[in-house]
This record gives C-alpha cells, sequence and structure tokens, in this order.
C-alpha cells in the first residue's frame, strides 16, 4: 500500500523538536492502553524533551543506545500525524531491534501511514548488521496484525502480563504440605530447565533476565555483592518434593517482576498460589508484582493470587538476511 495522499512526508525522528509531539501522539493513540509504565515513559519523554543535555546526549550517541529516541515521523502540512520508533536493546553481546509505539492520529489513519513508516524502518534496518526484529502487538488490535502480517513478521510467542492487585498480600498463609525456602543447589538443574522453557532465549533480551546469574554458588553471591542486593529467590516444596521456584527482581518501574521457574505440566498452581503472596506480604508490601508469563497457561492460579491480565501480546519477528 502507498500513500493516498501525496502531501505526507517521512522523515527521521528529530529528538530536538519531536519528543513532545510524539508523547501527544502516542498518548492519543495508545490512551486507555497505557499501563502506569506506559504513563511514565510518556512522562520520562517529555522531561527528556525538555532536558536539552539529554537530548543533545542521545542525539550524539545515535542509534546505540539502549533508549527509545530512534525512529521515523510522518508530517502533513507540518503537522507530525504518525510516529514509528526504533528500539535498540543490547543483551549478550547481540543487538536486539524492537519496531514500538506505531502510531497515527486518529484523522489520518487508513491512508497508508503506518505502512509507510513501516517499510521505511524496515528498509533502514535492513542495512544493519542484525539477525532480527521484533515487534509487540495485542492478541485483539486485528488492523496492526494486519499490517505486520503483510510485511511478513511471524507470531513467535503469546505472553500475559499478570499484576497483582491488593488482594494478593491477605492470600499469604500456611498451605499444608508446601515449604517456602531458599533455593538448594541439586534444584537448580531442574529449575534452570524450567525457566529456560517459560522464558526461551528470545524473550529474557526483553524481560532483561538472566537465569544463569541466579545459580547458588559463588558467582550469584558476587554478583548480589556486588550489587549490594539481596538474593531475592525461593523454592517451593510440596510434600518435600521440589515443585517449583520464584525470583522477585525489583525495579524501578512501578512494578516488580518475578520470575517464575515451574515444570510443564500440573501441580504448579499451589506453587503460585502460594508463591505470589508470599513474595508479596513479605518483600514487596507496597508495591505491585508482575509476571510475565506464556498466554493461556496458569491463568486459573494466577487469577487465585489475586492477579490480573492487563495484557495479552504477539510477540512478532522478521528474520533478516
Ligand atoms: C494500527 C495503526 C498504526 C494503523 O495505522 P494506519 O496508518 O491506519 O494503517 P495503514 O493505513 O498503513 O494500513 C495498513 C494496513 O492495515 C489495514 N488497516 C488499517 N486500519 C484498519 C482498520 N481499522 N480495519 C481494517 N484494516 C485496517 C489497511 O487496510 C492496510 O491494509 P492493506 O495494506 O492490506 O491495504 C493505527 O490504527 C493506530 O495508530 N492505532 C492505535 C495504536 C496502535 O494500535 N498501534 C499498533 C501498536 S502494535
Amino acid at each position: 500500500m502507498f500513500f493516498h495522499d501525496q502531501n505526507f512526508h517521512i522523515r527521521p525522528l528529530d529528538t530536538r523538536k519531536d519528543m513532545l509531539v510524539v508523547a501527544d501522539l502516542i498518548e492519543i493513540c495508545f490512551g486507555s492502553q497505557l499501563d502506569p509504565d506506559g504513563a511514565a515513559y510518556l512522562e520520562h519523554v517529555r522531561k527528556a524533551a525538555l532536558d536539552q543535555r539529554l537530548v543533545r546526549w542521545s542525539y550524539a550517541a545515535g542509534e546505540m543506545i539502549s533508549y527509545p529516541l530512534n525512529g521515523y515521523v510522518c508530517e502533513k502540512d507540518g503537522q507530525v500525524v504518525g510516529n514509528l520508533s526504533i528500539i535498540p536493546f543490547y543483551w549478550k553481546r547481540e543487538w536486539y531491534y524492537l519496531i514500538a509505539n506505531v502510531a497515527v492520529h486518529p484523522d489520518f489513519r487508513q491512508q497508508g501511514i503506518a505502512h509507510s513508516m513501516t517499510a521505511k524502518a524496515l528498509e533502514h534496518l535492513y542495512r544493519l548488521p542484525i539477525r532480527a526484529v521484533w515487534l509487540h502487538v495485542r492478541e485483539d488490535n486485528l488492523p496492526a496484525r494486519h499490517l505486520y502480517d503483510t510485511f511478513q513478521f511471524r507470531e513467535r510467542y503469546m505472553r500475559d502480563t499478570w499484576i497483582s492487585s491488593e488482594m494478593t498480600a491477605n492470600l499469604d498463609r500456611p498451605v499444608p504440605g508446601v515449604l517456602i525456602e531458599p533455593p538448594r543447589r541439586e534444584d537448580w538443574p531442574s529449575q534452570l530447565k524450567w525457566f529456560s522453557t517459560l522464558y526461551p532465549s528470545d524473550v529474557v533480551w526483553n524481560l532483561d533476565f538472566d537465569a544463569n546469574q541466579h545459580r547458588p554458588g559463588i558467582l550469584a553471591g558476587l554478583l548480589h555483592l556486588f550489587r549490594d542486593e539481596k538474593p531475592l529467590q525461593w523454592n517451593v516444596r510440596i510434600d518435600g518434593k521440589f515443585s517449583g521456584a520464584g525470583i522477585l527482581k525489583k525495579s524501578y518501574t512501578y512494578a516488580d517482576q518475578v520470575f517464575l521457574a515451574l515444570p510443564p505440566d500440573d501441580g504448579n498452581e499451589k506453587v503460585i498460589t502460594t508463591l505470589l503472596p508470599f513474595i508479596q506480604k513479605n518483600y514487596s508490601p507496597n508495591r505491585k508484582l508482575m509476571v510475565n508469563f506464556p498466554s493461556r497457561t496458569a491463568e486459573k492460579a494466577f487469577r487465585q493470587s489475586g492477579c490480573d491480565l492487563v495484557s495479552r501480546l504477539i510477540w512478532m519477528e522478521i528474520r533478516m538476511n
């Protein structure tokens, strides 16, 4: 699809002048879908727009920074009506690229703007030495899914985000036969296997989670020491059998993250319903907990832990040759 109106003009985002208008556009387009992190992100973008030092620095750093300041905007008659961000992530010596914030002002939709911005971004990304480009799209966002399908983005994962509620801490109580204890070395091989299944390598860069750093032993001890943080991980035994584990990662965003290691079959419900309330009450009492998990998995257990489903996202990838 091409522009129906030749007065549209796509150009690279200019961090020195576009940030405020782009923040407004994202707010208009994503409005009700914005979670507190999204709102905080916009706040951050607006602050950055007003802080010329940060803008100058990011401008000079160009693309090799993990800061969402790259991408394209679409202008009509000097007014920005579309935006697409390109967000680079550096993870384990590799760059990953995420297309995000694809937004077209409601008055200018279905005129080929998103299509043209995506084409422009991919044209640029194809020139970089990268293996793949990713994006996340809500399962119920059919127009956007259609758009990405036309570019041959392929669905790789579907991930749910669960957020704890006020109820979660109140659900913490002893359950007969269930023991929550510090990690044991002998449990680690199963734990790592379960983590790797629930958080595959193509997912963890985006969540900034490296299970290996939590292997019980000297390395984990040193890392915690350097970072001046307590190891926040627990194993769960049900009737004496190792049945699951959880790691709490404190964050600066509105929710602390919990990563769960669970065996593939059932039996994990109790791990979730005991561990999440336990962590909430004892280690994150004034904060929300957030769990990113494969979609349609253990839904009942998350709900029984007082958690709400806040998003279901399809992770799509396009391979670069
Ligand atoms: C999704 C969005 C970016 C599409 O922008 P747009 O400029 O209207 O899209 P385009 O005109 O380039 O259309 C691209 C394709 O999607 C189709 N499409 C776009 N909106 C559609 C709609 N509401 N219903 C059906 N099809 C639609 C177009 O027909 C076109 O398909 P084609 O190439 O087969 O003809 C825009 O609706 C938007 O900003 N939505 C809110 C924010 C959002 O959800 N962003 C995506 C986040 S992943």
